[in-house]
């Protein structure tokens, strides 16, 4: 196991269990649409679990893909959202987009990312997560597709980083507290 981690909160297995129901709801809900299935990965965090996710699904999808940041520090949020990397796509009217996202903690990405597509255009505006800190919310907000409720901590691999480091894990692990100074 990694020096970091203080213990395996979700183990390869587990997660694999998680995504495989996850394609499951995502397929039989979406298998009779006759618009365009976007799955819009939110960079950095949630590449790994969409990469996993799409090879499960057997309707038809397309990827995007879009970057934003709201961490003022490494593991609090600042509260507002700031793109780095906008979706550009015409066809927003035809596409049913499918946000995925790595985490929900305060709620204010997934928000704020689903007015934006909504007000863009899109055809419908869902979310997926694999995560969800609902504890932490300062926004009200309940994704569509939930992998599992975590408690209050600072989780890192499959995807997700502390500054950076640990997103290769194979695993979600907790952070060790006196890494980042806790
Ligand atoms: P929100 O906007 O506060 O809901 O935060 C969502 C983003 O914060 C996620 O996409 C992650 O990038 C990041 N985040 C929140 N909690 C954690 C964590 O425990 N570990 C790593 N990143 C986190
Ligand atoms: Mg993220």
């Amino acid at each position: 196991m990694n020096q970091a981690v203080e213990r395996i909160l979700i183990s390869q297995e587990e997660i694999d269990a998680i995504t495989t129901r996850l394609a499951a709801e995502i397929d039989r809900d979406y298998k009779d649409s006759d618009k365009r299935l976007v799955l819009l990965c939110v960079l950095k965090g949630s590449l790994v679990f969409t990469g996993d996710l799409m090879k499960k699904l057997t309707v038809p999808v397309e990827i995007d893909c879009m970057k934003v940041s709201s961490y003022g520090s490494s593991t609090e949020s600042s509260g507002s959202v700031h793109i780095q990397l906008d979706l550009v796509r015409p066809d927003l009217p035809d596409c049913d987009v499918l946000i995925i996202e790595d985490i929900v903690d305060s709620g204010n990405t997934l928000t704020f990312l689903t007015n934006y597509l909504k007000a863009k255009g899109a055809n419908s505006v869902k979310t997926c997560t694999l995560l969800d800190k609902p504890s932490r919310r300062r926004v009200p907000f309940e994704p569509d597709y939930r992998g599992v409720e975590i408690p209050d901590e600072f989780v890192i691999g499959y995807g997700l980083d502390y500054d950076e480091r640990f997103r290769a894990l194979p695993y979600i692990g907790i952070l060790k507290p006196e890494v980042y100074g806790g």
